[in-house]
């Protein structure tokens, strides 16, 4: 606190600079003591301290400052006093509501118990998860098991036991990755799940009922439907009595059950080594129910996965009696569900982890 009652000289106020930074901290002391008066009580105290007429702080300062002032800091010590008074008298003729302050600091602290609390974000799971889970649960529901088995494969389970010998040409529907080892060409990252029906069918007789997810990989540009790495979904059953109507079936079920009732199903003759005879699987374009939209290009409708009965040659590689059995294999691509089923109009969505992205799929 200033000390009023000192002399500017005792204060070792000898210039203007001193002079005014003096009035200055008065000025805050004021404020910060008329802040803190509660009710009328107090605040009659804080006339008396400081405009009081006997005693008050502006009392001193006329007789204490002013009236000794050396003539080169009289008119400013005036000038000073001047303001600050004015400063008072405007700041005490509006005395505080009895309670105000108290009232005013409960105000704050108030808890508006029917305000919605601040939402905290969970997290989801990637679509791609709850994709893939939903396409298991489906095959699960009929007798299907899920397996799953290793990325990086030889060329003779992803090719030539799927009935493309080295050289054939249909190796050149994949775009293969090969791994760099002693001898160039051993082990490669599987372009697609199929190896699985190998290595399943070499070590389990008939009855088979498998879907293997799991990624694949190919020397793809990456683009809006184009990526090196993704997930596929692989079906396959086998057993003494099946027949192209039970392919044709499960087909028609999976499509249902993932995409709606009303999709409808249709097969157009396709090629693949391992598959005999091969088809697409198509569904009806849930977007436009047949009619004709850009999802699927005026057609109608949307090609859905790769399929066919398992190629009699197949067998002969695992050791199954191509005249007891016989079967249907399939494979999906797991982000071109996602994208039909939710409309996605570019796979990399899927990898870049944006969680604008992410977050809408709860
Ligand atoms: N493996 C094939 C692909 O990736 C799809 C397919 C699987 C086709 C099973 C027929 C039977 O293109």
């Amino acid at each position: 606190m200033t000390d009023t009652r000192k002399s500017l000289a005792e204060l070792g106020i000898v210039d203007a600079v001193q002079l005014e930074a003096l009035f200055a901290a008065l000025r805050e002391e004021f404020d910060r003591a008329a802040a803190e008066a509660r009710d009328g009580t107090e605040w009659e105290a804080l006339r008396v301290a400081w405009a009081g007429r006997k005693a008050g702080k502006l009392r001193q300062i006329t007789e204490n400052w002013l009236k000794p002032a050396p003539p080169e800091l009289k008119r400013a010590v005036g000038q000073h006093l001047n303001e600050l008074r004015a400063h008072l008298e405007a700041t005490l003729a509006k005395p505080p509501q009895a309670g105000a302050a108290a009232v005013a600091a409960a105000e704050a602290e108030r808890v508006d118990l029917s305000l919605p609390g601040i939402e905290r974000y969970l997290g989801v799971r990637h679509i791609l998860s709850q994709v893939l889970d939903e396409i298991q649960q489906i095959f699960l529901r009929i007798g299907f098991t899920v397996v799953d088995g290793p990325e990086i494969e030889t060329p003779y389970y992803n090719f030539e036991a799927l009935n493309m010998p080295a050289d054939h040409p249909a190796r050149d529907m994949w775009d293969t990755l090969y791994v760099e080892t002693p001898r160039p060409g051993e082990l490669l990252l599987r372009t697609h799940t199929s190896p699985m029906q190998i290595r399943w069918m070499e070590e389990h007789q008939p009855p088979v009922r498998i879907i293997v997810p799991g990624k694949v990989y190919r020397h793809d540009n990456p683009d809006a439907t184009h990526a090196f790495a993704f997930y596929q979904v692989e079906g396959l059953a086998v057993d003494t009595d099946i027949t192209f109507c039970d392919f044709r079936g499960v087909m028609d079920y999976f499509v249902k059950e993932f995409f709606g009732p009303k999709v409808k199903t249709r097969l157009q003759p396709s090629y693949f080594p391992f598959t005999e005879p091969s088809a697409d699987v198509y569904g009806s374009c849930f977007v436009c129910e047949g009619a004709g939209c850009r999802l699927c290009k005026q057609s109608g409708w949307i090609e859905l996965c790769g399929a066919g009965m398992v190629d009699p040659a197949v067998y002969g590689f695992v050791g199954y009696d191509a005249k007891k059995f016989s079967g249907f294999a399939f494979g999906m691509g797991v982000e071109r569900m996602a994208m039909l089923k939710y409309g996605i109009n570019d796979i990399q969505l899927f990898f870049q982890n944006d969680v604008r992205f992410l977050r809408q799929f709860r």
